[in-house]
């Protein structure tokens, strides 16, 4: 287990595991995961609302892989190795686009919600879970300094995003929301604001 999944095994038991029940099974149609990981949302999915599900990462882990294996339905599951600033598919074709915990991470976070809004349906929606800046001033400070060397112990991993920002910027509508964890983490749903 390296740094960040220590770190991440407390709130993935006190919270996350909450959040992505209650957010995943809303994933219908024609679906996309970016940032799968090792499968952490496989079994939150409502597969009989799932026409197509393709779970994406920027390199496929073994993990996710053996998790696979022992899920019914799986013809309808196709894995690849995707990096969200450049995705490999036509536009307007996913009913709903997943990601949980992936743009702390991504290097250009509005390239990569630019290439997510393109391949969503225009009545399509958009599920996420990420970790941002927190709202408490000392918090947010201790976050800001922070930041260089977690980046660096956490691959990539960055603390103080403020991705509602980045997402409003790129002309999407949050839908629900939910802040959890001392605002450390968000969750929700949003759909393009003009289309
Ligand atoms: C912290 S893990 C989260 C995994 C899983 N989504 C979860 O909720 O546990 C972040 C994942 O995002 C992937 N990732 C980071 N940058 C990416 C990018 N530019 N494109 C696609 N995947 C990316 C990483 O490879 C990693 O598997």
């Amino acid at each position: 287990m390296n740094f960040y999944d220590g770190f991440m095994k407390g709130f993935e038991e006190s919270s996350l595991k909450r959040e992505r029940k209650k957010l995943i099974p809303r994933a219908h149609g024609n679906v996309l995961e970016i940032g799968a990981g090792t499968g952490a949302n496989l079994k939150y999915y409502d597969l009989k609302k799932i026409k197509t599900l393709e779970l994406t990462d920027q390199v496929i882990k073994n993990s996710l892989l053996q998790n696979l294996k022992n899920l019914e339905d799986k013809e309808k599951i196709r894995t690849r190795n995707v990096n969200v600033i450049s995705l490999p598919y036509p536009d307007k074709i996913f009913d709903t686009v997943v990601f949980t915990l992936v743009f702390c991470s991504v290097v250009d976070v509005s390239m990569g919600i630019r290439e997510v809004k393109r391949v969503l349906k225009d009545d399509g929606e958009v599920v996420f879970i990420e970790h941002v800046l927190p709202e408490n001033i000392p918090l947010k400070y201790m976050f800001n300094f922070i930041n260089p060397a977690w980046k660096i112990m956490a691959n990539g991993c960055n603390l103080n995003r403020n991705f509602i920002h980045s997402f409003e910027e790129e002309e999407f509508k949050i839908k629900c929301l939910n802040k959890f964890g001392i605002t450390v983490f968000i969750s929700g749903c949003a759909v393009k604001a003009k289309v």
